[in-house]
């Protein structure tokens, strides 16, 4: 039990790296999200020091919780969360994990 834990641990870490920003520019997030300067939107270490873990993330970008970051400008990123339906639930955690990253 505990040797297949660590597998599918494991290879969902590998994918998380793999997918994540990858995601993140496909879906063009990049646009409007820079690494360390706020443009359109914050930046994505300002985002990264506002979450806690990549769980609280996810259920913002599944929109199943309030924005913490700019949320009087949640009107503009509001629009962009329709991009994200159709993404898997390992997707949402790489892309998460990708944004965290900037801590
Ligand atoms: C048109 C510009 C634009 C694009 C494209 C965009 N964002 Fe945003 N984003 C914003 C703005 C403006 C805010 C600030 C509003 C807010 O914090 O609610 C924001 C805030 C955020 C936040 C912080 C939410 C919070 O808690 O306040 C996250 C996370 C985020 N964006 C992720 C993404 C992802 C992932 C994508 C790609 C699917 C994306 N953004 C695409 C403009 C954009």
């Amino acid at each position: 039990m505990r040797k297949v834990l660590a597998i599918a641990l494991a290879s969902a870490g590998f994918a998380l790296a793999a997918d994540g920003k990858a995601i993140f520019q496909q879906k063009g997030c990049a646009s409007c999200h820079q690494p360390n300067v706020d443009t359109v939107g914050p930046s994505l270490k300002k985002i990264a020091q506002a979450y806690e873990s990549v769980e609280q993330l996810v259920k913002y970008l599944k929109g199943e919780a309030q924005p913490i970051v700019d949320p009087a400008k949640a009107n503009i990123m509001n629009a962009q969360l329709a991009q994200l339906k159709g993404l898997s639930e390992e997707e949402l955690k790489a892309l998460a994990e990708y944004i965290l990253s900037f801590k």
